[in-house]
């Protein structure tokens, strides 16, 4: 076994995990040049929440960032988190609009684009995959890691085995609910380096206090690649830290080769960026803890506060622990899909509904009913019949690969936008986004300008 490579999610995961994504890229810049010189595989740096909150909360366009970001850091291959058919949104986009994302994407610095779907139909990473490599991007296809009935070690296997066969570079197992137990993460790590060629990347969190044992435990099993961050934004619903399993593997045959001295003054400067977000009231000192109850309940760390924030808004907080046994009840009868952005808030708002209707299903959400239907892909296993019903009545249930269904939709974009749009990027920016681009669109370059709006599943807007 040779050298093991880390990724620092540091500008992203990091402080989405742990601080609601609210890191400016004042923030960031100041240290730019040293993570550059660190000697990372990747810096995660884009994705995930990170667009959406630079235009809702920041006042800072997404676009601009990536390429501030990629000035400072010409040496170290940036990535970004996309979630295949829906991009970085809440819905199915049809092709040309991932196309034109994945192009737009690369051009403005982007290396590695690490695709996931959240029910891991293969199907919804089809497009993702084939643009990212037409132009020129390294695609890492995700496996999004549950447990379940039917997610055992075989399931993950065949499913990574496809997306090498559909031209993944890099296979990652995204345990964004920190499930992934040591001595499993050991036991599938083996099994996949038996079975694929390609590199195998995890990522995993220390919300229950398991995320170091993990990366060490698939360290030992030949894992090319973990995910860690800098001490300062690393541990509780975030990555484990990074210079705790680099000074552990100092010496050893997986010695990862990076200087603590340079991560030290790394993460001297996000220590102070930590502070300050304490201080703005963007960073939750709770977040930190282990909380064991993930492991109890299978939710994420993110879902669960998340309940607890619904709950308070109906003053039914003492009905926490009802809709905690309901979450994989709901989650059964639903086809057991993995509990990730979107599929947690689905399920956990369908729970939500479930407890306070005191009857099961007597309200059902458009998002239950679409997934139901088929519209987000093929559901792991088979679904609780009568419960689909009840939700969608005789309505046909998709079986083709959902964007098949969708007219090419770039172009209807750009008229809805009109004169908000002076480039490609505000394009994408808006398709993504309409109701908060438009705000920020019309109101870029004046300051501190909050736009509140009513995007998609915002009241239940969980983040990983
Ligand atoms: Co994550």
């Amino acid at each position: 076994m040779s050298k093991l490579f880390i990724t620092d999610t540091i500008l992203r995961d990091a402080h989405q995990s742990q601080a609601a994504t609210r890191m400016k890229i004042e923030d960031m810049i100041p240290a730019l040049e040293l993570l550059d010189k660190v000697g990372y595989w990747s810096v995660e740096c884009w994705g995930g929440a990170t667009f959406d909150s630079c235009m809702r909360f920041l006042n800072e366009d997404p676009w601009e960032r990536l390429r501030t970001i990629k000035k400072h850091m010409p040496n170290t291959k940036l990535q970004m988190l996309f979630r295949g058919q829906n991009i970085l949104g809440y819905k199915h986009y049809a092709d040309d609009v991932v196309e034109a994302f994945c192009k737009k994407s690369i051009e403005n610095g982007i290396d590695v684009v690490r695709v996931f779907d959240a029910l891991n139909d293969p199907r919804n990473l089809e497009a993702a995959i084939k643009f990212v490599k037409q132009y020129g991007g390294m695609c890492e296809a995700a496996i999004s890691y549950t447990t379940s009935p039917v997610h055992n070690e075989d399931y993950f296997v065949r499913l990574a085995c496809d997306l090498e066969k559909m031209g993944a570079d890099t296979i990652c197992i995204k345990d964004m609910a920190n499930l992934l137990l040591p001595y499993d993460a050991y036991s599938l790590v083996k099994k996949l380096k038996e079975n694929v060629g390609v590199p195998i990347h995890l990522h995993t969190h220390n919300t229950a206090g398991t995320g170091d044992m993990t990366n060490l435990m698939a360290a030992q099993a030949g894992v090319d690649i973990v995910d860690c961050a800098l001490s300062p934004m690393a541990n509780g619903t975030s990555n484990p830290s990074t210079e705790s399993l680099v000074a552990t593997l100092k010496g050893t045959e997986r010695d990862t080769g990076l200087d603590l001295e340079v991560l030290s003054q790394a993460a001297k400067h996000f220590r102070n960026v930590a502070t300050e977000l304490k201080e703005r009231g963007d960073l939750d000192p709770k977040v930190l803890n282990v909380d064991a109850n993930t492991l109890l309940y299978q939710v994420p760390g993110g879902m669960l506060s998340n309940l607890i924030s619904q709950l308070k808004q109906n003053n039914a907080e003492d009905k926490y622990y009802d809709v905690l046994a309901e979450v994989p009840r709901v989650r059964e009868d639903f086809g057991y899909p993995p509990l990730v952005t979107p599929t947690s808030q689905i399920v956990g708002t369908q729970a939500v509904l479930n407890v306070l209707a005191g009857e099961r299903y007597k309200m059902i959400t458009k998002e239950s009913k679409a997934l139901l239907r088929g519209e987000y892909g093929q559901l792991p296993a088979p679904v609780n019949e009568e419960v689909r019903k009840k939700a969608i009545g005789d309505d046909e249930v998709i079986t083709v690969r959902p964007a098949d269904l969708l007219e090419p939709e770039l172009e209807k974009y750009k008229k809805e936008a009109g004169d908000l749009i002076k480039c490609e990027e505000d394009v994408l920016s808006y398709a993504l986004f309409p109701q908060v681009a438009s705000g920020f669109l019309a109101n870029r370059n004046k300051p501190s300008v909050k736009e509140e709006s009513s995007d998609e599943v915002r009241t239940l807007y969980v983040q990983f």
